[in-house]
Parts: C-alpha cells; sequence; structure tokens
C-alpha cells in the first residue's frame, strides 16, 4: 500500500505573509509522521514563494486546479506545466465548489485530469454528492457517474497515477462530517468500481476523504479500510490543527 496523503487545500484564504507563516508553523511544529506524505495547495499566486520555502523538503506543494489546455489564448488560466514548473506535484480537480460555482461538468473535470497527467502531475480527483442527492437514494449513482466520466475518457491505466477524494458536498464547510461507515461505503464504492477494470490499480490508488475533516474525527476516519487519507480545508489553515490531523494518519 503506498503511504497515506493528507492534503491541505487552502482555498481562496489567506495573504502571502499568512501563508509563508503558516508553512513555517508546521514545518517547526511536531514533527510529521513519516506514514504519511503531506501536501498543501495555496492559492495559485503564492505557489512560487511556498515552493521556496518547502524548498524540497518533506511538505509537498498541489495546487487547486488547472486549465484543460496545455498552452496558448486562455486568458487567466494556467497550465499543468506551468504548475510543475512552479514546483507542484500534486492537483485538484473537479472540487464541489469548481463544480458547483463555476459550471466544471464532468466531461471538463476528465479533460483536466488528463491535462494534468500529460504535465506530470498527479490529479486528485473529487466526487461527491449533495444533500438532495443523498435524500433521494442517488449517492452510489452520482459517485458512479463522476467516476465514469473519467475512466471512460482517460482510461483504467491512468488511475494508476491518481489519488481520488469523496467529498460529500454537504459535509464542505459545514462542520458536518460524514460518519466513517457513510465515507467506508463509497470508498469501498469506488474501489471497487476501479478494481473492476484493474484489480492491482484498484486495491494500491489512495481514496482520499474530504468535508469537515477535524484533529477531532480524522482518527475515526482514516482507520476505516479504504480511506488511505484526507483533503482538508478549513482545518488546514491552522498549522497545530492540521498537523495533529496529518498524525492521525495510518
Ligand atoms: P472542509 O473542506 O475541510 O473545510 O470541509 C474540504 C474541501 O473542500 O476540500
Amino acid at each position: 500500500m503506498r503511504p497515506f496523503l493528507v492534503v491541505g487545500n487552502w482555498k481562496m484564504n489567506g495573504t502571502r505573509e499568512s501563508a509563508t507563516q503558516l508553512v513555517n508553523e508546521i514545518l517547526r511544529g511536531p514533527e510529521l509522521p513519516a506514514t504519511a506524505e503531506i501536501a498543501i495547495c495555496p492559492p495559485f499566486v503564492y505557489l512560487a514563494d511556498m515552493a521556496r520555502l518547502l524548498n524540497g523538503g518533506t511538505l509537498i506543494l498541489g495546487a487547486q486546479n488547472l486549465c484543460a489546455e496545455d498552452n496558448g489564448p486562455y486568458t487567466g488560466e494556467v497550465s499543468g506545466s506551468m504548475l510543475r514548473d512552479a514546483g507542484c506535484r500534486y492537483v485538484i480537480v473537479g472540487h464541489s465548489e469548481r463544480r458547483n460555482l463555476y459550471a466544471e461538468n464532468d466531461a471538463l473535470v476528465a479533460r483536466k485530469f488528463m491535462a494534468a497527467q500529460r504535465a506530470g502531475l498527479t490529479p486528485i480527483l473529487c466526487v461527491g454528492e449533495t444533500l438532495t442527492q443523498r435524500q433521494r437514494g442517488e449517492t452510489h449513482a452520482v459517485i458512479m457517474r463522476q467516476l465514469m466520466a473519467v475512466l471512460d475518457a482517460a482510461g483504467i491505466d491512468a488511475f494508476d497515477q491518481a489519488v481520488v477524494a469523496y467529498e460529500p458536498v454537504w459535509a464542505i464547510g459545514t462542520g458536518k462530517t460524514a460518519t466513517s461507515a457513510q465515507a467506508q461505503e463509497v470508498h469501498a464504492l469506488v474501489r471497487a468500481c476501479i478494481s473492476a477494470g484493474n484489480a492491482r490499480i484498484g486495491g494500491a490508488i489512495r481514496l482520499l476523504y474530504g468535508g469537515s475533516v477535524k484533529a477531532s474525527n480524522a482518527a475515526e476516519l482514516f482507520q476505516m479500510p479504504d480511506i488511505n487519507g484526507g483533503l482538508v480545508g478549513g482545518a488546514s489553515l491552522e498549522a497545530y490543527e492540521f498537523i495533529a490531523i496529518c498524525k492521525a494518519a495510518i
């Protein structure tokens, strides 16, 4: 099994000064566990600064989004190769805020996933249902649709160098976490779906849970058999809370 992965998604928060302070606090804080890879995803404009601070150490750099195209007349966009250049290894694709607020559909998410891999980045593909979809009993159908869109476009082998994050939309930034049983159920579904294409890849792929992960609930979530890490929003903006979550990694 690959090491656990804990990813801090800073979203659109902070300043250059607060970002620098946060990274310094994480680097100087209690030792991070060797059993996990730890990544932070700052806003684009702070990536280069953060890369200099991290200086190739144990903390890894990721980005929150990328353009589906490689280069050209796409004003305001940032390509995968630019993110690589800035020192990123990971990039989040298909976050529910991108899907819901910026109308990113399954087809675009699949193109972004493939653009990330063309640039040598590991995509962290987010999937998740809304509260209404869960209440209607559509959770499995929604997750499968979001996952299959990328599997069909990119092919099963692409998942050898990818991460999937299950983030129920109703749990993001709301303080409501899926129970470990609810999360495990969806994670098992995702793993089964990938394993149906390739058992080795399905067994090895890291599946992260995201949605109001905190130091107080991380250990319970992380002990589930198909949860291999976390995608952490709000709690990643506080060094000691984030470190405590990382320490819950198995
Ligand atoms: P949250 O965000 O931890 O603040 O709920 C998670 C995410 O959106 O990735």
